[in-house]
């Protein structure tokens, strides 16, 4: 090791950082992602119990939000394939496999999600609209009724397969900060926060 590289090893440990911890970037991401999937469900799942200037305004929020967490997850995404900004798992063996499954499920499904919300929105016959700020035009019109009745279908599922998922992992992180008692969840926590926990 050089002096460069053991000096910058040192402040790194100084400044709280024992190399397993996930960046900023990549917490600000999770987080954000987290949140914004939340949302999208929990407006997807009650639009219907309102009247339908309400549930029109709901849609498309929904819509304005989903080109934002598209964004999102493939920054994650482009973020996490950036040599130096992946962390080891912290698991062995089995749940090492289990652990990098569900994290890579998903992100598939969440990229499944986004693609699937555009290319219904585009089969309805209408562009992407983010806030009336602009709209995404699709590369095809209107499709005919089946085909929407499926994409919207397989939206719908894959919304609930993310939420159950993400929920187990959810649960999966908390055991390992309150039974287990080690750093998977510090690790993915904001620097002030996980000096206070
Ligand atoms: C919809 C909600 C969520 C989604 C879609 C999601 C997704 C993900 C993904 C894809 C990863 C892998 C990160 C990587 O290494 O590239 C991850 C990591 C992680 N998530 Fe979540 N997550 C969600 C909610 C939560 C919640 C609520 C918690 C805590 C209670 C949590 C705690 C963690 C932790 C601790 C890690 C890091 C695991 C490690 O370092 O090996 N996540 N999450
Ligand atoms: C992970 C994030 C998302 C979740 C959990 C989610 C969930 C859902 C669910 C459950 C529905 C069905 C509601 C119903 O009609 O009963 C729905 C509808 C819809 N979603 Fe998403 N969604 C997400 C992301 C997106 C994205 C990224 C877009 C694309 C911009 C999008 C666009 C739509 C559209 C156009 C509809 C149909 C609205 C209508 O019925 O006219 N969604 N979403």
């Amino acid at each position: 090791m050089t002096d460069k590289t053991a000096f910058d090893t040192a402040t790194r440990i100084a400044a709280g950082d024992d190399g397993t911890r996930h960046d900023n970037v990549a917490i600000a991401l999770h987080w954000a992602v987290a949140l914004l999937v939340v949302v999208q469900f929990a407006m997807a799942v009650t639009w219907d119990w309102f009247a339908k200037p309400t549930r029109q305004g709901l849609e498309s929020i929904h819509i304005s939000l989903g080109v934002l967490l598209t964004a999102l997850i493939l920054a994650r995404i482009a973020w996490r394939l950036v040599p130096g900004h992946q962390r080891a798992s912290p698991e062995s063996g089995l749940v090492r496999i289990a652990s990098k499954g569900v994290h890579y499920l998903l992100y598939l499904l969440l990229v499944a999600q986004a693609g699937l919300g555009f290319g219904f929105r585009w089969a309805q016959g209408h562009p992407v609209e983010f806030f009336g700020l602009f709209g995404i035009p699709g590369p095809y019109g209107e499709l005919a009724r089946p085909v929407r009745r499926q994409l919207h279908e397989l939206h719908e599922w894959i919304g609930w397969a993310i939420v159950i998922i993400a929920f187990a992992h959810a649960l999966a992180a908390l055991y390992h900060h309150y039974v287990l008692k080690d750093r998977v969840l510090k690790r993915m926590l904001p620097a002030a926060r996980r000096r206070s926990l």
